[in-house]
């Protein structure tokens, strides 16, 4: 049984699709021990709790600092003792110590394909008005292992998908959640389930 814990900042439609992929039988033998947010009013947590599952809200205003933060989410997360952390959509970094903690446990979503697109300042619609400022005809989505970089680690799985010459960054943003990135995140945490992507020792 893989215990995961999935990392959100927003609306959470990656989560449902997690969620819906774990109720319809193509995520097997998986549980989904809590959902992190590191903000109190994401819409992803009432998903969470609709779904049964524990949400929990740790955010950078209740520290004094980054630092107390960054341990504050470690210890939690160690308590939770996952085999894997999913970040949906959560648009913090991960502190270094989590890194090296989990090393090869922790994955991520991002709506380009990556090395394009990618990097500070890329996250959410930014990624896509970037991809229509340099006219790309193709974007998609990526899922990699997270390592200290940012959106740098060792690539599972990509997916494209076309632009049309009308796009707005929220058409496209739609689109590649629909065609790309709620496809091809439930694929691979099916994949690590089953054995056919390896995690990194404990
Ligand atoms: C998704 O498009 C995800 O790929 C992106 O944020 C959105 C969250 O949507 N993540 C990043 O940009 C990470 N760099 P959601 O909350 O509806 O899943």
């Amino acid at each position: 049984m893989l215990k995961m814990v999935v990392c959100v900042s927003g609306g959470g439609t990656n989560l449902q699709a997690i969620l819906d992929a774990m109720q319809d039988g193509r995520i097997r033998d998986t549980r989904l021990l809590a959902v992190i947010s590191n903000n109190a009013g994401a819409y992803a947590l009432q998903r969470a709790q609709a779904a049964g599952v524990p949400g929990i809200c740790i955010s950078p205003k209740n520290y004094e600092s980054r630092d107390e933060f960054n341990e504050a989410f470690c210890d939690r997360m160690k308590e939770l003792q996952p085999d894997l952390i999913v970040l949906a959509g959560f648009l913090v970094s991960i502190p270094p110590r989590m890194v090296e903690e989990f090393e090869g446990r922790i994955i991520n979503i991002h709506p380009s394909l990556i090395p394009s697109f990618c990097g500070v300042g890329y996250y959410g619609l930014k990624v896509h008005e970037g991809a229509l400022a340099r006219g790309v005809k193709l974007t998609g989505a990526t899922v990699h292992f997270v390592d200290n970089g940012m959106d740098t680690g060792p690539i599972l799985s990509q997916k494209a998908v076309q632009v049309e010459p009308e796009d707005t960054p929220e058409i496209l943003q739609k689109r590649v959640m629909e065609e790309a990135e709620w496809v091809i995140l439930p694929q691979v945490i099916a994949d690590i389930a089953e054995g056919k992507i390896p995690l990194g020792k404990k």
